[in-house]
């Protein structure tokens, strides 16, 4: 394979940092593709994957000291190569003491918040090692006293800091290029391209940061801006068009856009070889199943099956109370059904080899790093509910196996997704079974969903739901006493669950208008008879979960 045809990459090495796997998303923000891998993997390891062109490093921060015991380290290989490296905090530390530089001991001492970093206008004169401050300027709001930018000046720039050990000795080679009011080497470079950086450009604290990151991957590693929606899809309907040849695939359709966009780019690459299967539980929104049909069978002419199991759902959820039953119930089901349609599928079409997920790319990260994933699991253990087992009898197809979500988003939108698909809230696999408490029945689920639907109506009417991380009704198995007219009620308690969040392990309670609030409240108990007092949901995550269940 010639370099034209390998894709031009950054590796990130995780030394554990929490923001690792925003380096690599801040990479491919910049339409350059971006893995991140173990911080052990070596040189040769990673060469051995023909399709990257790799032309620079990234070394992530993490919590360890380069003198601590087990510190991990980088394959020196690495850093000779000759391709360009950029250490982050711990990642500069391990550069530079791993090149002959020294690092100085916290001694309890840590940096940590915002800082200025002064990028010292002496280290211009080395135009090759100071290409990573190229362009950067104080941004036009930091202006010194006498209201001159600082442009004329040295240039000052907000940066975010979370170490303890620093750079005190250079590498043979190196020169430094920026400090901080109490840390005399923020950032040094060397002609060739390493690069150390005691701030983190990677988080929005680090207003010019994503320059900063610019700089590295087009003026030091001479990479190409050209990771685009389209030509991920390209090279996605070309991989599976090779993987998949003649045979047929399944697609399971959940109603979310991870496998609404997976059926889209497997339908691009092989047409009708592709039956998308979606399971009606009986345990889904209101109007979700015909949205399903609307927009897959009717708008995209992609084959779809439906498979009525509302039934097989509710009895055997019947009388069922604990959550994490309902969820194995529930998980069960599915398989048991999703299974029985392939096989009919395969009766009347022929054998079905490839069966298509959605996973992404945080997923396949999970499996190889270290990740808070652990903790959720521990905590409700059947995540993947709505999921297949995976000694399943296909071979998986995985398009979006190394896409982060807001890339998926992307794609969806470029293959003609509907909008309000694309941004819709993340809906739990075992769908209203764990948003009402107690035992599930229909009609229990009818008075949900019909809260539900006015909830969300409500928010999308304010304008807020793509701010929002998830909103939606749960239905309490309590029962309390209201006046309505001039008569007594003794209905249900409905809760509103409205939180905003950024990768849904925390989330924060939504501050809603109380307008808003009134107005979701006086709708849900004027038009849902069987509801009679509605509760707003003010606990964060932690210590509560978003879901009840
Ligand atoms: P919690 O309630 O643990 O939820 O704060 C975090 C995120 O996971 C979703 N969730 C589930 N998703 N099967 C799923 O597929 C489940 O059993 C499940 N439980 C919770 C929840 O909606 C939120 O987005």
């Amino acid at each position: 394979m010639d370099s034209s045809q390998r894709r031009q990459t950054i590796i990130v090495l995780d030394f554990g940092s929490q923001y690792s796997r925003l380096i690599t998303r801040r990479i491919r923000e910049c339409h350059v593709y971006s893995e991140l891998v173990p911080a052990n993997a070596t040189l040769a390891q990673l060469q051995q994957n023909e399709q990257l062109d790799i032309k620079g490093f990234i070394l992530s921060g993490g919590p360890s000291s380069v003198y601590d015991e087990n510190a991990p380290a980088c394959d020196p290989a690495i850093l000779h190569s000759g391709l360009p490296v950029l250490g982050i905090c711990y990642g500069m530390h391990i550069l530079a003491y791993q090149l002959g530089g020294h690092v100085a001991p916290a001694r309890g001492r840590r940096e940590y918040g915002p800082a200025t970093i002064e990028v010292l206008t002496r280290a211009k004169q080395d135009t090759q090692s100071y290409r990573i401050f190229e362009g950067i300027t104080a941004s036009p709001a930091q202006t010194d006293p006498l209201g001159q930018t600082q442009m004329l000046s040295t240039v000052r720039l907000p940066g975010w800091m979370s170490h303890g050990d620093s750079v005190d000795e250079l590498p043979p080679g190196f020169r430094v290029l920026a400090r901080t009011e109490s840390n005399p080497v923020a950032a040094i470079a060397n002609p060739v391209g390493l690069i150390g950086l005691q701030f983190h450009p990677e988080v929005t604290h680090t207003p010019q940061g994503k320059d900063i990151i610019g700089n590295f991957l087009f003026r030091i590693c001479n990479c190409e801006a050209n990771w685009t929606s389209s030509k991920v899809i390209e090279e996605a309907a070309q991989q599976i068009r090779e993987r998949v040849g003649n045979e047929r695939v399944i697609c399971g359709l959940s109603g979310g856009v991870d496998s609404a966009v997976t059926a889209l780019l497997v339908h691009k690459a092989i047409g009708d070889q592709l039956t998308c299967i979606f399971v009606d539980t009986g345990l889904m929104r209101a109007g979700e199943r015909e949205q399903v049909v609307d927009t897959f069978k009717n708008h995209m002419h992609i084959p779809l099956v439906v498979v009525d199991a509302r039934k097989r759902f509710l009895t055997r959820l019947a009388n069922v109370i604990d959550p994490e039953q309902k969820r194995m119930i529930v998980g069960e089901e599915f398989i048991r059904v999703f299974e029985a349609e392939a096989k009919r599928l395969e009766e009347n079409l022929g054998p079905i080899k490839f069966l298509a997920q959605g996973t992404l790319y945080p997923d396949v990260i999970e499996s190889t790093s270290h990740d808070t994933a652990e903790t959720a699991k521990r905590i409700k253990t059947h995540h993947n509910v709505g999921g297949l087992p995976e000694d399943i009898a296909f071979t998986l197809v995985e398009p979006l196996r190394m896409l982060f979500k807001d890339e998926v988003r992307e794609i969806g939108l470029a293959l003609d997704l509907p909008e309000e698909w694309v941004w819709r809230h993340p809906f739990p696999g075992p769908g209203l079974a764990i948003r009402i408490i107690g035992a599930v029945d229909e009609q229990r689920l009818e008075i949900l969903r019909a809260a539900d639907k006015i909830v969300i109506e409500e928010i999308r009417e304010a304008d807020i739901y793509r701010e929002l991380g998830q909103a939606f009704a749960v239905l309490t198995p309590l029962q309390s006493v209201g006046v309505m007219g001039d008569s007594r009620t003794y209905a249900n308690v409905i809760a509103v669950r409205v939180v905003t969040s950024g990768d849904f392990m925390t989330a924060d309670w939504a501050r809603l208008e109380p307008d808003l609030l009134g107005c979701i409240s006086n709708r849900l108990v004027n038009e849902i008879p069987e509801i009679n007092r509605v509760v707003y949901d003010i606990t964060s995550k932690p210590p509560a979960t978003i879901e009840w269940e």
